[in-house]
């Protein structure tokens, strides 16, 4: 499960109507499913995020079946690896479209709908990339570093309008594509152990504990956060290496 299918699981659960948004159609509808096959309520929309036009029309799309948005969450993004001489300028234009452009456009078409709802939210989905990074993860790290520091600027921008703006930050979430990455390692066992090793929770987040911090971020229980970048990350981020 993708952290995506995680949050979108947990706002149904918690009786939300959930409307995703993919490039990759199938993958969106197995989400919506599983919602419904759980008794939630959830729409897809197949949308790719790269295309301004297409992710311009999206408020009025969704104006025409929904009075208000309660919550916009932004969690769709590409991780790319390379260091700076392989990296090609439209290696980085293609991952700053998705990862920190889109979040910038879907919260300014859904912006008239979030702001007709009692208290909205947008929670952006960033990572611990966005405080602390490795070599080679230039363009991502740059990315979640935008888009803290975009949710900062928002968060003073829309709070007088009603609309509170939050990232989150996860570290280490088991999904297809830390699967992936752990597959690829030499020796995944051994892989698996040192990263166990450096988060001092000593486990690997899950989607569905994404889609909680989410939940509890777009409740009312969070009323006076706005503007915060909060760690998911077991307090990985919070270690001095030495
Ligand atoms: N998995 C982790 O350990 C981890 C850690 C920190 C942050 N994150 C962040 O969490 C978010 C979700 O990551 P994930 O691990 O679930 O990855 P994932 O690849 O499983 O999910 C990303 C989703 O984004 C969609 N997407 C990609 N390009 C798109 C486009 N142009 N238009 C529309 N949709 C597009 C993909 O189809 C996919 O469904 C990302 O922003 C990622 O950077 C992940």
């Amino acid at each position: 499960m993708g952290i995506g299918a995680g949050i979108a699981a947990v706002l149904a659960e918690a009786g939300g109507h959930v409307i995703g948004v993919d490039v990759d159609a199938a993958a969106g509808r197995a989400v919506v499913n599983s919602i419904e096959s759980a008794g939630g309520s959830a729409e897809f929309i197949e949308l790719d995020l790269r295309e301004v036009e297409a992710v311009e029309a999206l408020g009025d799309r969704l104006a025409s079946t929904t009075p208000h948005l309660d919550a916009v969450v932004n969690n769709a993004g590409v991780a790319y690896f390379g260091g700076i001489s392989e990296t090609q300028p439209e290696d980085w234009n293609q991952l700053m479209a998705v990862d920190l452009r889109a979040p910038y456009l879907v919260t300014r078409t859904c912006l008239k709908l979030l702001e007709a709802a009692e208290d909205a939210s947008v929670v952006n989905i960033a990572s611990v990339h966005s405080v602390m990074t490795v070599a080679t993860m230039t363009a991502y790290a740059a990315a979640k570093g935008g888009v803290a520091a975009m949710t900062r600027s928002l968060a003073q921008e829309l709070g007088p309008r009603g609309v509170r703006v939050n990232t989150v930050s996860p570290g280490f979430v088991d999904t297809p594509l830390f699967r992936a990455w752990l597959d690829s390692e030499p020796d995944p066992e051994a892989s698996l152990a040192r990263v166990l090793s450096i988060i001092p929770t000593g486990r690997i987040a899950t989607p569905r504990e994404i889609g909680q911090v989410v939940a509890f971020l777009v409740s009312d229980l969070a009323r006076s956060i706005s503007g915060v970048n909060l760690m998911v990350d077991g307090a990985l981020t919070t270690r001095l290496m030495h």
